[in-house]
């Protein structure tokens, strides 16, 4: 079902690729044995600190082999459906070694592999190795987070009152209204360019710039095919032709802390200005990717903002005090909980797993492999898939020509599917479509751009793609 462009491979030394399979990987594992070790130590249950340090034992052969570049084994079957799908694949492809290996294929592989040895256990089903790191993570966005939170609170004041609409034609309010919906989807846009997969390289200093209003002003010139236009007119048009009907938007989820809460700043706005009556969120249902949002991480977010005083101001690990809140900065952290647990609570905002997300392969055979969620997709208005790995598997992380339209790199979610795609993603990774001729061409001239070796300007989440699709039948 797959297209038959070539894809990305841990060994093409000029790809993000092997830059992945050499360095990061095995920094994100080691990083993930250390989260245990720490968690185990703190076990009083014997049998409990036993398993644990067997589980250390599983990742640190994994990494050896990584490391050795040996040959993927077939995963252990944990019980769960898609196991056996992943080994089929594997043998399918020849049980390729770490480094020669479809890059898509063998990351999914790698973290569906490390829930294998928690899933497996008697005492640590469930157990997420890299929670501790989203949450502390959430709480050094901080700044951001109170910046947002009072911009929200003081739209929805302004939305409310009817004051922002004074004296203005329909016209006019029709441009207010594309200019906050296009604020809105920047912050969101923006939002993924600090998944913490990429954290190897970043600081928390770099992850707060990049969050503030003045970075993502100055950043509106680096989103390099932007069709969020197209996207405000097919939501506006089934905000007039289904008045009072049924209008739901779909949240493709990727990363949890700060990228989580500037998704639901996006769906509480759609929810609050008409344009959705319902948002579905989708989370993965295992630890992905390393701060891919699982349902569990909804709900700290959520528990987090109930007493954000306690929240950011609790000493961290390291003994590291923070400075109170002003009483109004927890007015509008708790504005925005009390909005959010009421759209919850009325069933307008709804969190719904699906073990399509963590399988290893493209959407492209969604309809084959998931065809009860393509047909649900179907339903709603428009489908936001959030981020750079949606991205690679809308498009099989293939080596499309980056002039490709998007629509034909999308295959089966494009033309005639009956699904609206809209992907926000910031490019951490080669495969890109849907750019102006020349455009890859400038972008490597740039310094640090890859030049005629690589794609490098695309790694870093500087740069981004708002890519629409309308899949009309
Ligand atoms: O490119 C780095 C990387 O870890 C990719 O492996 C992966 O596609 C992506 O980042 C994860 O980013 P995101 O959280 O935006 O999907
Ligand atoms: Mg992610």
């Amino acid at each position: 079902f797959d297209p038959k462009t070539p894809q990305f491979l841990t060994s093409d030394p000029s790809s993000f690729a092997s830059v992945s399979a050499d360095d990061r990987w095995p920094v994100i594992i080691t990083g993930a044995i250390d989260d245990l070790a720490r968690t185990v130590n703190t076990v009083t249950d014997e049998e409990k600190a036993r398993e644990g340090k067997s589980i250390i034992e599983k990742l640190g052969t994994l990494k050896y082999e990584l490391q050795h570049d040996r040959q993927l084994s077939p995963l252990d079957d944990d019980g769960e459906s898609d196991i056996a799908s992943y080994n089929e694949e594997l043998k399918q492809r020849g049980n390729p070694k770490w480094h020669d290996a479809p890059w898509l294929y063998s990351e999914c592989y790698l973290y569906r592999r490390m829930e294998t040895f928690f899933f497996r256990s008697k005492h640590w089903k469930g157990y997420d190795v890299f929670a501790r790191q989203k949450m502390s993570t959430f709480k050094s966005s901080r700044p951001a987070v109170l910046e947002l939170a009072a911009r929200y609170r003081e739209l929805a004041h302004e939305a409310e009152s009817g004051k922002g609409h004074d004296g203005m034609s329909a016209e006019q309010i029709e441009e207010a209204e594309k200019l906050l919906f296009t604020e809105m989807c920047e912050i969101c846009l923006w939002g993924n360019a600090t998944d913490l997969s990429l954290l190897t390289s970043l600081t928390y200093e770099d992850i707060q710039k990049l969050q503030g209003s003045q970075a993502r002003q100055a950043s509106q010139k680096n989103i390099i095919v932007n069709d969020l236009e197209a996207a405000f007119n097919v939501m506006q048009k089934a905000r007039v032709e289904k008045k009072d009907g049924d209008r739901r938007v779909d949240i493709v989820l990727d990363n949890s802390g700060f990228e989580l809460f500037v998704d639901l700043i996006l769906a509480g706005y759609l929810l609050s200005a008409g344009l959705a009556t319902t948002v579905v969120l989708h989370p993965k249902r295992l630890p992905w990717f390393v701060s891919d949002v699982t349902p569990r991480d909804f709900s700290d977010l959520l528990n987090s903002m109930v007493d954000p005083q306690a929240f950011y101001t609790a000493p961290d690990d390291t003994g590291k005090t923070y400075p109170a809140l002003s009483a109004k900065e927890v007015e509008d952290v708790q504005f925005l909980f009390q909005q959010w647990s009421e759209f919850h609570q009325d069933g307008k905002l709804i969190v719904r797993p699906h073990s399509f997300w963590t399988t290893q392969g493209c959407y492209w055979r969604m309809p084959h492999v998931a065809p009860e969620l393509f047909e649900d997709l179907k339903e709603s208005e428009l489908v936001l898939f959030k981020g750079d790995l949606n991205y690679r598997k809308l498009v099989n992380d293939a080596q499309w020509d980056p002039t490709t339209p998007f629509t034909t790199a999308i295959g089966p979610m494009g033309p005639k599917s009956g699904i609206r795609v809209l992907a926000f993603r910031t490019c951490k990774a080669d495969v890109v479509v849907g750019l102006p001729a020349g455009e890859d061409e400038k972008l490597r001239q740039l310094p640090g751009g890859g030049g005629s070796e690589s794609r490098k300007w695309a790694w870093t989440g500087k740069w981004a793609v708002v890519s629409f699709s309308d899949g009309k039948v």
